[in-house]
């Protein structure tokens, strides 16, 4: 596979030789990637092609699958987390996930914040208030909704809905933030404020992000993977990726979707 891996030092995440299979469909093949602290890494393909497979075995939440078998090794900060005893309650603190559809709880938007610090243990108000307040300020939502935290969370439009549930990923101080197309239920406008929102996450965080958007990956995505039924192609700088792909599949896709 054409590859060009992140410098040894700064490794976050890699995976090695990733299987997957959802009893006889093998669903994810071989996958050996490596994410760069403080870039953000687009997923792009074809649908079907395992990108949320892929996506999922990097916090264990295939692990909730009965009928999926995830062999390989998911190394995070150079530890294998693909082991039988992992604590994905502890994975998951660590390695945060924001999903396709908006999907805040059906609380005030104080509590949606406040929920996964609350069921880790804190209980101090000050340090639950400073909590909300500087990941809703992170995730650029603060300023609109300062000022009615009490109210439901709801009653935002659903730009700022996918924007509080990036703030309560945000709220347990992950180093890493998992995006299953974000923005693929937004328009352009609330898609662009995302967008510039991750790129400015980037100096704290090691992003994934799956996306059907090509122009997306090329305008925030330091590097970029190209999955094909369920096999990474080519994994490169975005640019390279782009425009000088190596796989005659790639530029295939490449070519398909924008021409
Ligand atoms: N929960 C599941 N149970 C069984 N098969 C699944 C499940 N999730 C995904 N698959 C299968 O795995 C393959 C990859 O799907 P997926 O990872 O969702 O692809 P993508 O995100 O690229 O669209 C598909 O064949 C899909 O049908
Ligand atoms: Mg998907």
């Amino acid at each position: 596979m054409p590859m060009q891996p992140a410098p040894t030092d700064r490794r976050a995440l890699q995976t090695e030789n990733l299987n997957v299979y959802y009893r006889d469909n093998h669903a994810l093949k071989d996958a050996n990637l490596i994410f760069a602290r403080n870039e953000i890494t687009a997923l792009i393909g074809a649908s079907g092609c395992g990108k949320s497979t892929f996506l999922r075995c990097l916090n264990l939440m295939n692990r909730q699958i009965p009928h999926c078998r995830i062999e390989g090794r998911i190394l995070f900060e150079g530890t294998d987390i693909n082991t039988a005893d992992e604590d994905v309650y502890k994975v998951r603190r660590h390695i945060g996930m924001v999903f396709q559809r908006p999907n805040p709880f059906y609380k005030s938007i104080y509590d949606n914040i406040a929920f996964a610090p609350r069921q880790h243990g804190i209980r101090d108000k000050a340090e639950l208030d400073e909590l909300v307040e500087s990941s809703l300020r992170q995730a650029a939502l603060w300023k609109e909704v300062s000022g009615k935290l009490d109210t439901t969370a709801l009653a935002l439009s659903g730009g700022q809905q996918q924007r509080l549930c990036i703030a309560r990923a945000l709220a347990l101080k992950p180093e890493v933030l998992l995006l299953d197309e974000p923005c693929s239920a937004l328009d352009p406008r609330s898609t662009r404020y995302i967008e510039s929102l991750l790129t400015e996450l980037k100096d704290a965080y090691t992003m994934v992000i799956v996306t059907h958007n090509l122009q997306q990956a090329w305008r925030i995505a330091d590097r970029t993977a190209f999955f094909l039924l369920g096999e990474v192609v080519e994994y490169n700088a975005t640019t390279a990726l782009f425009t000088e792909p190596v796989d005659t599949r790639t530029s295939d896709y490449l070519s398909g979707r924008f021409g």
